[in-house]
């Protein structure tokens, strides 16, 4: 299911047909560089599964990219909900196969994405959990309005959290 198009991509709800797309893609050393370590075929098959509850659950989720053009798979971009000191959040991700960076995918994708939180799910209130040395993550955090506010404490690791009040932010004039 088709969840949003932007200038150059689509972003669509993931199924269990993605599996070698995503396999590929969180079993990717480079793109998974700020995580403890690579995803397995069986976790990437959960993470789907995970999205997926959360599309029951919620509405959104994180979504596949795609190239709307060609239909090639480019990444995962979307919303999620972390708990972070003690509070459900609503958390802006992203992961983007590595011949695809640098091409502004994720700043795109992630804008959809909170314009969305806005207008769609009325989300007040967007974050982004960023591993303090992860600088293209931080970079596509503050392209979208999110600012640095505090270090928290994320399944035992210190992360910085980016935020942003959505109101206001990202309509177009
Ligand atoms: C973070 C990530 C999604 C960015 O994807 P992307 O499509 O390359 O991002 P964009 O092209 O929109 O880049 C936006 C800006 O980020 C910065 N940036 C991107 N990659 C960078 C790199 N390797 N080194 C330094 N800055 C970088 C740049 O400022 C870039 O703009 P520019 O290319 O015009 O200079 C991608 O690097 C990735 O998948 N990383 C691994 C997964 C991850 O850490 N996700 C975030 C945590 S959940």
């Amino acid at each position: 299911m088709s969840i949003v198009t932007t200038d150059r991509l689509t972003l669509r709800e993931m199924t269990p047909s993605d599996l070698d797309d995503m396999a590929a893609l969180l079993g990717d050393e480079q793109v998974m560089r700020y995580y403890p370590r690579t995803k397995t075929r069986d976790e990437a098959r959960r993470w789907i599964e995970w999205n997926r509850s959360l599309y029951r659950d919620h509405g959104f989720g994180l979504w596949a990219i795609t190239l709307t053009e060609t239909g090639a798979f480019v990444g995962d971009c979307g919303l999620t909900i972390q708990r972070i000191d003690g509070v459900d959040e609503v958390e802006v991700g992203y992961h983007v196969r590595t011949e695809y960076q640098r091409r502004g995918y994720a700043t795109e994708a992630a804008a959809a994405s909170r314009d969305l939180a806005r207008d769609r799910y009325s989300i007040g209130r967007l974050i982004a959990v960023i591993n303090a040395d992860n600088q293209p993550s931080t970079a596509v955090a503050e392209r979208i309005g999110l600012r640095f506010e505090k270090h928290a404490s994320v399944y035992g690791q210190d992360r910085l959290i980016y935020a942003a009040n959505l109101a206001g932010l990202g309509r177009p004039g």
